[in-house]
């Protein structure tokens, strides 16, 4: 097995706690009200140490898309156009769309439906190199290759395009290398530096020919990346081919694990477990919550 599926079949497990953790915040009435105060949803494009709006409003029909978007919505839905507020073409895209979407189903929200979309492949999603503005939070260091993510992200913005980062430093240590969390970003003397203990990549370095890096880190301590598109993204960086035998490869590992009984017990009972602890946290009061979660991470 090549280390990309490899890396995919660690990706898979960590899918579980990920449902289980937005199921029960949008099952509790105090998370999701939380949730809902804090992102920019029906308001203007809100972005950490970049002006969105500011960008999008010179562009006739601005086209977003917020990839890795979970459930949370945070962005902002309007731009300022002319002095109007004007709805946003934007797009929420996750690999887990399928199960995300059944969620706004059971518990009645009126939020948008969520694009199924990996960052790895998104060029096959979104293929006309027509996208102003990509916004990835949080979510590159949960992928399973956040390099061919970058790559793949930049190749669908149309020339000028920008993608945006927003990241917590270094998660993976911080989260010991469990579930999604495979890859730590940082900014390694404002470079944008990907790695973990087996790989370390200068993005800006590897991007040159065909985008423009600016690095920062905000007041809050989030690693932040604005990186624009100057040209086309080389044809072997996207790698076709190398994808189909990984996809095919990942898919084969897969239907061989569902052979297994004990696999299948495990994901189920990981997904369980989870939505146990989660239906707890979530029905918490937010402080006790936060003090119980500065507790595990002393521990
Ligand atoms: C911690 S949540 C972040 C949600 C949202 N962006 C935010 O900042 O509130 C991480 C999200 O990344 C998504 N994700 C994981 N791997 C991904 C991939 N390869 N491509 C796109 N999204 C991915 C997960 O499904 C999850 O919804």
């Amino acid at each position: 097995m090549t280390k990309d599926s490899s890396n995919i079949q660690k990706w898979i497990e960590g899918i579980p706690y990920e449902i289980a953790f937005w199921n029960n915040v949008y099952r509790w009435k105090r998370p999701f009200d939380g949730l809902m105060k804090w992102s920019h949803y029906g308001n203007f494009i809100e972005l950490e140490c970049f002006n969105a709006s500011q960008f999008l409003e010179n562009q006739e029909n601005p086209l977003v898309l917020d990839v890795g978007a979970g459930m949370s919505y945070a962005t902002g839905n309007y731009i300022n156009k002319g002095g109007e507020k004007t709805p946003l073409d934007i797009h929420y895209v996750d690999p887990l769309a399928p199960f995300f979407n059944k969620i706004l189903k059971k518990y009645k929200k009126n939020l948008p439906e969520i694009d199924f979309g990996m960052m790895e492949y998104l060029s096959a999603f979104y293929p006309d190199h027509n996208v102003d503005l990509v916004i990835i939070q949080n979510a590159l260091d949960h992928s399973s290759n956040p390099l061919k993510g970058i790559y793949e992200a930049v190749d669908t913005l149309r020339v000028g395009g920008k993608l945006y980062l927003n990241h917590h430093p270094n998660e993976a240590e911080m989260e010991h290398y469990k579930g999604f969390h495979q890859f730590n970003i940082c900014a390694e003397n404002e470079k944008l530096t990907i790695w973990n203990k087996s790989e370390r990549y200068d993005i800006a370095e590897l991007l040159h020919v065909f985008a423009e890096v600016e690095t920062a880190t905000a007041e809050s301590g989030h690693v932040i990346a604005i990186i624009t598109k100057k040209s086309d993204v080389p044809y072997d960086l996207l790698g076709d081919k190398n994808d189909k035998r990984v996809l095919a490869e990942a898919l084969l590992q897969q239907s061989f694990s569902s052979f297994s009984f004990a696999k299948r017990l495990r994901m189920s009972l990981l997904y369980w477990k989870y939505n146990f602890i989660q239906f707890v946290i979530q029905g918490l009061p937010w402080d006790l919550r936060m003090k119980i979660k500065r507790l595990i991470k002393q521990a």
